[in-house]
C-alpha cells in the first residue's frame, strides 16, 4: 500500500570498526533520544468511497470520487489514491472505513453520497458509528458554502471526524456538490492531520 522511501534501525550486537560495541552504541543512543530511526510514507494517502446503487451495479458511471483525487492533488501531495464504489449499505460502510482507518492507516476518507433523507441514505449514521472525535466545524464549513451556492445545500447531512490517525469526510453525491464542499476545507486538511497524528507543535504561532 505505502512505499517505503527511507528506513533507518539500531545496529545489532557487533563490533564497528573502532571497536566498539554497536549495541552500546544502539543503548546509548535510545537513552539520549539521538537515533534515527524514520519509516516513511510518500504522501498523503487517500481513499474515496462513493456511495451508490446504480454505480456499484454498473449502472451508472460515477466521477465524484475520482473529483475528490484530483481536487485534492492540486493541493497536498498525495501518494496514494485508492477508490471505492459501494452500495449504500451501512454495515458495507461502515467495515470499510474501520479497515480503510485502523488496519490500512489512510489519512484521509473522503465519502460521496448518500448524506440526503432519501430511503436509502445512510452514509452520516454510518460514519457517525464509528468515528472517534466529531468535527463540526467541518461540516459547518460544508454546509455553509453549499448554501451559498444552492438553497439545497440544507438537505446533506455529512459528517465529518476521525477515526485512529485517519480523517473522514462526507460529502455529498454530485461532482459539483463534492467542489463545493471540498474547497473550504482544503486549507486545513494538512494542519488537521498533523494535529490528529500527534503534532505536538503551538498553534498560538500559526496566524503570525
Ligand atoms: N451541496 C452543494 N454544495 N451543492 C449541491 O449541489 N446538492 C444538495 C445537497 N448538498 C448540493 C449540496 C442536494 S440536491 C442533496 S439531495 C443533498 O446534498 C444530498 O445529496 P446526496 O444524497 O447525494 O449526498
Amino acid at each position: 500500500m505505502f512505499r517505503v522511501i527511507s528506513m533507518g534501525w539500531l545496529p545489532g550486537d557487533h563490533e564497528t570498526a573502532s571497536g566498539v560495541s554497536c549495541l552500546l552504541e544502539a543503548q546509548q543512543a535510545v537513552e539520549a533520544g539521538t537515533y534515527e530511526c524514520a519509516v516513511e510514507r510518500g504522501g498523503y494517502s487517500l481513499a474515496w468511497v462513493t456511495l451508490s446503487d446504480k454505480g456499484a451495479a454498473g449502472k451508472r458511471t460515477d466521477e465524484s470520487g475520482p473529483m475528490i483525487g484530483r481536487l485534492m492533488a492540486e493541493k497536498l501531495d498525495l501518494g496514494c489514491v485508492q477508490g471505492f464504489i459501494i452500495p449504500d449499505e451501512a454495515d458495507i460502510l461502515k467495515g470499510l472505513m474501520v479497515d480503510l482507518a485502523l488496519e490500512q492507516g489512510f489519512d484521509f476518507i473522503m465519502t460521496t453520497g448518500g448524506t440526503g433523507v432519501g430511503p436509502r441514505d445512510i452514509t452520516p449514521e454510518a460514519t457517525l458509528a464509528v468515528i472517534e472525535k466529531r468535527l463540526p466545524g467541518y461540516e459547518r464549513a460544508m454546509t455553509g458554502a453549499s448554501l451559498a451556492k444552492t438553497p439545497h445545500g440544507a438537505i446533506s447531512r455529512a459528517v465529518a471526524g476521525a477515526l485512529g490517525q485517519s480523517l473522514i469526510v462526507n460529502m455529498p453525491g454530485s461532482p459539483k456538490a463534492v467542489a463545493e464542499c471540498l474547497e473550504p476545507l482544503l486549507p486545513t486538511l494538512k494542519h488537521t492531520l498533523e494535529k490528529l497524528q500527534g503534532d505536538p507543535s503551538d498553534c498560538a504561532n500559526l496566524h503570525k
